[in-house]
């Protein structure tokens, strides 16, 4: 994606009756990882249901620029890895736009090898902290060169064998275990990773799959020790990559907070790591029905039924964060709608995504009429179930400061509002979900994109 793509404001009006059945693009973090790990693996990935999303997109470049050969073909990417350790020097800095996954991800992949790598991205991801990644990577030998504050643009530099490490992961993060554990691919020896809260398990799992000699033990307080053998061999794999939970929570919002509402989302990705929003829109007395509850590649998958509903506020647990930490913007949505208060704990990696989203949430709920406040590290919302004097009779934008999720998620809110809900730019919404628009449009939704 271009770094300066030109703002596209949309509107979303109050709508009702949403129904059908619909199929969301494949899960995002299972896109970035068959592609990584197909491209590293000896022999042929096949991937069906990728995600073709521009932040997955731009990890297909990364791993082409250092040697994996990817086309497709037909609905099916199909990929000729280059085999563990055996990556190329890219040429040229590696430009991963909007992803944090991407980046963060790659750098423990290839940061250390004994080459230069340079790590671009656009404004939003030229912010983000990338020393969570850079102090393990260091201590693997890495030689860092970044600008101010261990922001991108990074330039990586490996020993001539890296330094196997045993790693306690200071904040709740996948990408952060990710990147140490793809580092010590090339590691020789044990690196260990410790994981005292856990977080999504593509990264173990995937890795297992493709023949990685790894294993995870978890003691008593649940504290996981994932532990992996550098310089095995990877074998590629046929991967089916089951719909993305993270996009599944804009329709399924909609549905909830919009009157009348039946509709269908099949093919869920439903791994325990990733249902905390389902979970508490349970709780809240969300009426979701998990159907065809079955196990596609390793995966739990379903398809969801999902009925408007009188959603009640509630406390979602600060534990809950890692298993749902995607999703609190377009909860935030659904707890305007809901009867009393939603107070929503242990927000503090919220500050760190594509934006700082605990306040871009909190600013685009005051806008648009929500009694809401702003914590630290947390939010509490006072819902408003009827709708009225929510959303903008002046037709005020909501500020999405590149951030896909804040501006699916108050799309969402204008489909219940008043009055409606204007987002300054729907340009992101294309990194993780580029068929947003049209399946909303199928669904009934009546949103509006403007300079087309
Ligand atoms: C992801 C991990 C999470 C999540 C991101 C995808 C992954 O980030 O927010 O969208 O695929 O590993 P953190 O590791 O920063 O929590």
């Amino acid at each position: 994606m271009p770094h300066t793509t030109e703002k596209r404001a949309a509107t979303a009006r109050i709508s009702t009756n949403l129904s059908g059945t619909i199929r969301v693009p494949g899960d995002k973090s299972i896109s970035h990882r068959s592609l990584m790990f197909g491209g590293l693996a000896s022999g042929e990935t096949r991937i069906a249901g990728l995600l073709e999303g521009v932040d997955v997109l731009n990890t297909g470049k990364a791993m082409q620029a250092m040697g994996a050969r990817i086309e497709k073909t037909g609905d099916l990417w199909i990929i000729q890895g280059v085999g563990n350790g055996a990556l190329l020097a890219p040429e040229a800095p590696l430009d991963f736009g909007n992803a944090g996954t991407g980046s963060r991800l790659t750098m423990g992949l290839v940061g250390v090898y004994d080459f230069s790598s340079t790590f671009i991205g656009d404004a939003s991801l030229s912010k983000r902290p990338m020393g969570r990644i850079l102090d393990p990577l260091r201590q693997m030998g890495v030689q860092v060169k970044s600008s101010d504050g261990d922001r991108l643009p990074v330039t990586l530099h490996g020993p001539t064998s890296a330094n196997p490490i045993r790693y306690r992961v200071p904040m709740a993060s996948a990408q952060v275990k990710s990147a140490v554990l793809l580092a010590g691919l090339n590691a020789p020896g044990i690196t260990t990773v410790i994981e005292p809260v856990m977080t999504r398990d593509h990264t173990e799992k995937m890795l297992a799959g493709f023949g990685a000699d790894l294993s995870v033990e978890t003691d008593r307080d649940g504290v996981r020790s994932i532990s992996l053998e550098g310089r095995g061999k990877l074998t590629g794999q046929v991967i089916d990559v089951p719909g993305d939970p993270s996009s599944t929570a804009f329709p399924l919002v909609a549905a909830l907070i919009v009157p009348g509402s039946d509709i269908t989302i099949l093919n869920v990705l439903m791994n325990p790591t990733r249902t905390g929003l389902i979970l508490t829109l349970e709780e809240m007395g969300a009426d979701i029905e998990v159907l065809n509850a079955r196990r596609t590649g390793g995966e739990d998958v379903a398809d969801l039924r999902v009925r408007s509903s009188e959603l009640k506020g509630i406390t979602v647990p600060a534990e809950r964060a890692p298993s749902m930490i995607d999703e609190y913007p377009v909860l935030a949505v659904a707890a305007a709608f809901a009867e009393g208060e939603t107070v929503m704990l242990g927000l503090e990696e919220l500050r760190v995504k594509e934006s700082d989203r605990l306040s871009a949430v909190a600013e685009g709920l005051k806008l648009n009429g929500v009694d809401c406040s702003e914590g630290e590290a947390s939010l509490s919302v006072r819902g408003r179930p009827d709708g009225k004097g929510l959303g903008n009779a002046a037709g005020l934008a909501v500020e999405t400061h590149l951030d896909h999720r804040i501006a699916m998620s108050f799309l969402v809110m204008g489909l219940a509002s008043e009055h409606p809900v204007t987002i300054d730019d729907a340009a992101m919404i294309a990194t993780s979900f580029p068929q947003f628009f049209e399946l909303m449009t199928i669904l009934g939704a009546k949103i509006e994109r403007m300079n087309e």
